[in-house]
């Protein structure tokens, strides 16, 4: 991916890491815009970054995805690339009774669905372009589980794997298929998650990352910090010592 000069859709993009990366990126020359529910943030982040557009997405509810993806194509004809960077992230207890159902579906709609729906949508847009990226945001817990948010893993692990294949479905063609996997960075993701100190200052992790899509450092098409690193590769570096390091 070039890291400037592009048309870039970032879902989430009013928050946390989606809100760094699309500063990040307009700051390097290329136009963004950022989706997500709540049209205060949106409209607030827009407004710090001026040129920045923005529309409200929600990429649980599957009607709104072909209409959004039609209107922010005719809005934005040159778009030629999307970070599908949305997401949730809920502690879920396996033993309550009655079992959580409504947060393992919102989880799946939101972080698998989500994706998946919105790829499908602005592909044939993509394709007709001279050259696109799909950008999918995992997790370091796709590859190893946090057993305290069961389904959020499942659903990481889910899309790093759909990620592979879409890469390889489109390798003939002129999209290049990115996968992001953050380790814990501080954002307001889950209550306290900004205030842990195992999670990685955003401003670091931003910067981390601008540099290996600036130099080309993305190995399998993946955009792994140093920090995540112990857990995407825990399976060769000692699975059982990198979970019970998580999960106590
Ligand atoms: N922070 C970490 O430690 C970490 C680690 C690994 C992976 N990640 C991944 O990074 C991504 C960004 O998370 P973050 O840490 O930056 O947390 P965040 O600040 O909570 O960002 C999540 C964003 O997703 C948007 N969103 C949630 N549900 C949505 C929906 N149904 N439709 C549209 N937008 C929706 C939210 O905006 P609205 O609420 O306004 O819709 C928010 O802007 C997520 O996919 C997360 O899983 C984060």
């Amino acid at each position: 991916m070039n890291i400037t000069g592009n048309t870039i859709l970032i879902t989430g993009g009013g928050t946390g890491i989606g809100r760094a990366l699309a500063e990040a990126l307009h700051a390097r020359g290329n136009q963004v815009v950022i989706a997500g529910r709540r049209e205060s943030v949106l409209r607030e982040t827009a407004a710090a970054n001026p040129g920045m557009a923005w529309a409200t997405l929600d990429v649980e509810d599957p009607a709104a995805i072909p209409a959004f993806a039609a209107q922010v194509t005719r809005d934005h004809p040159a778009l030629n690339a999307v970070i599908l960077n949305a997401g949730i992230m809920k502690s879920e207890d396996l033993k309550a009774e009655p079992f959580d159902l409504a947060t393992v579906e919102a989880t799946i709609a939101t972080n698998l669905l989500g994706p998946i729906r919105l790829t499908a949508a602005l592909l044939p847009h993509l394709r007709a372009q001279p050259r696109a990226t799909i950008m999918t945001v995992t997790s370091g817990l796709a590859f190893i589980p946090l057993a305290a948010t069961p389904t959020y893993n499942a659903t990481k692990a889910g899309l790093h794997s759909w990620t592979e294949s879409l890469r390889h479905q489109l390798r003939d063609t002129a999209i290049e298929v990115l996968e992001l996997a953050p380790p814990a960075v501080a954002t307001d993701l889950m209550p306290g998650h900004a205030e842990n100190p195992n999670s990685m200052p955003l401003a670091d992790y931003t910067a981390e990352v601008v540099g290996l899509i600036e130099r080309g450092e993305t190995p399998r098409g993946e955009i792994l910090v140093e920090r995540v690193k112990p857990l995407r590769f825990a399976e060769v570096n000692g699975y059982e010592a990198v979970f019970e390091m998580l999960n106590g």
